[in-house]
């Protein structure tokens, strides 16, 4: 399988298995893509059943080699099982890719306890589980990758997203000191912090209803999106799936060689240009 548009050369990572959690939506499905038509085998590994399947098919369906694995990365055992069944069918696992996060807006003063701890249990207990339960693979083997996918929100204080920023800030703590710790097993652990990207979720949260006939209110938005976009970040356009996945093939492949224990912000300056932070655009 060949990808046209991709940068990297043909068949880079053949051989290589990935675990890609939340791999069938969003950027999870953006890295997927790049690295099946890189030659991976990729392991799709998400709660939900409906985003898995349609996933795998479109993948296998463009030639690539793709499998699907229901799990919820809050469940240590769960995600043992999990890690098991993928090292027992491929026989090793290269790369693991803690993209499955979950968050919403929510006052800090009102968050219910139930809310902190989904948040908190999905983006950093999760990035958790599943490296250490790849780790005994990895070590065995002699290497592999780890590339956990934070963001930038918590370089600065954003309101309404106190789970979301303390688990995200661990994330990156946790990133450091893996790196350290798994050095001499040839574990590379890294993390990609990206910017805004409008994936489908998005985009469907601002779409008028089915049949009513408004696709040029949806245009006009698309067309406010873009034009926010230009003006505060100053590479000038939103991110895409593909340029957090190009960051992904270049830390898995061999040029990644000597990285570890980065956390790499690909935002088109995003971030550095809000110093004033919330509320400003
Ligand atoms: C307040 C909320 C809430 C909301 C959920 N809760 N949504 N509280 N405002 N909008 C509360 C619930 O009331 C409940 O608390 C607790 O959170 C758990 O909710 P559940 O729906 O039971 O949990 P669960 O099914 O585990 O769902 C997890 C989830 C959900 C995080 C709440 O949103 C989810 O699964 N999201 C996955 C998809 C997602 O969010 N993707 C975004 C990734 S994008 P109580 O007390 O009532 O029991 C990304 C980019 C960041 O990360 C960019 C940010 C700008």
């Amino acid at each position: 399988m060949s990808d046209s548009t991709s940068v990297f050369r043909p068949g880079l990572l053949a051989g290589q298995v990935a675990i890609i959690t939340g791999g069938g939506t969003g950027i999870g499905f953006g890295i997927a893509e790049l690295a099946s038509a890189l030659g991976a085998h990729v392991v799709l590994a998400s709660r939900k059943p409906e985003h898995l399947a349609p996933a795998v098919e479109a993948l296998t369906k463009a030639g690539g080699k793709a499998s699907a694995e229901q799990v919820d990365v809050r469940d240590l055992d769960a995600v043992k099982a999990m890690v098991g069944r993928v090292a027992d069918t491929h026989g090793r696992i290269d790369l693991l890719v803690n993209n499955a996060a979950g968050n919403f807006y929510v006052p800090s003063a009102d968050m219910s306890p139930n809310a902190w701890r989904s948040v908190i249990e999905i983006d950093l207990f999760g990035t958790f589980h599943c490296s250490q339960s790849v780790y005994p693979v990895m070590a065995k083997q002699g290497g592999g990758r780890i590339i956990s996918i934070s963001m930038t929100l918590h370089y600065r204080g954003w309101p309404l997203m106190a789970h979301a920023t303390a688990a995200k800030g661990g994330i990156d703590a946790l990133t450091k000191t893996l790196a350290v710790e798994w050095a001499p097993q040839n574990i590379r652990v890294n993390a990609i912090a990206p910017g805004p990207i409008p994936t489908e979720g998005v985009r469907k949260a601002f779409a008028p209803p089915a049949g009513s006939g408004v696709a040029d209110v949806f245009a006009a938005v698309e067309e406010k999106m873009a034009a926010h976009a230009k003006r505060t970040i100053p590479l000038g356009r939103w991110g895409t799936p593909r340029d957090i996945a190009n960051m992904v093939a270049f830390l898995a492949s061999p040029a990644g060689d000597w990285v570890t224990g980065g956390i790499f912000v690909i935002d088109g300056g995003e971030w550095l240009a809000k110093p004033g932070g919330w509320g400003t655009s």
